[in-house]
């Protein structure tokens, strides 16, 4: 299959980071949703880790047209068909199996795959696979690693994600292979729990004005 860029790279313009979001209610997803949209953060992978997620892609996607909603923790290609008739316009999984990346071409959806490895990015790559999550980014080796990748590997770019918060962000988007980071900690537990969504939206107006390198 020929390389072609990610159509989720051009969403990615001025977005320097996806919220990565774990959702137990409904209510609170539209409200989180709302206010990292409004704060600046329009691209929202919300995992597939509670069993009201499929329900809250749903919900936030009519709610917020102007959101770019997202399905996380993909691991199945049955769970690519359901997040995109949820109305997820991409999926985001840990990491990358044929059977996946097979899965992706015939479901229709843009796949962001994880990679930790220079192995794992190269197969990544023969299955036509260019913008990849970096992931256990902070576990796998950080900055460091993705700077030694950028050498033998300089066509891929990459989303890290795992460990990241708003300093260490800063460090990945300055690397020329990081188009943006992923991230819960824009929305921190406690803040949900007290629905202080204007923190939230603190947090998503910070993160907004982050740098690319
Ligand atoms: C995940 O899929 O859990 C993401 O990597 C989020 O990681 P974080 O909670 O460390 O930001």
């Amino acid at each position: 299959m020929p390389n072609q860029p990610s159509p989720l790279l051009e969403r990615l313009v001025n977005v320097p980071v996806i919220p990565v979001l774990e959702y137990h209610s409904v209510d609170d997803a539209l409200h989180v949703s709302e206010a990292l949209v409004a704060g600046g953060l329009p691209l929202l992978e919300i995992t597939l880790r509670t069993p009201v997620a499929l329900e809250a892609i749903q919900a936030v996607a009519k709610a917020l047209p102007q959101a770019v909603v997202g399905a996380g923790t993909v691991l199945t290609v049955e769970q690519l068909h359901a997040v995109r008739d949820a109305g997820a316009q991409f999926a985001v999984s840990p990491g990358l199996t044929q059977k996946l990346a097979d899965g992706a071409q015939g479901a229709g959806i843009t796949l962001l795959p994880g990679v930790a490895t220079a192995s794992e990015a190269m197969a990544a790559l023969e299955s036509g696979f260019t913008f990849l999550k970096f992931f256990p980014a902070e576990a796998a080796g950080g900055v460091p690693m993705l700077k030694s990748l950028y050498g033998p590997l300089a066509q891929l770019k990459f989303c890290p994600t795992g460990g990241i918060d708003i300093v260490k962000a800063q460090h990945y988007l300055a690397l020329p292979n990081v188009v943006c980071v992923g991230g819960s900690w824009v929305v921190p537990k406690d803040a949900v729990a007290a629905k202080d969504w204007g923190r939230i939206r603190k947090l998503a107006e910070e993160a907004a004005r982050l740098c690319k390198g």
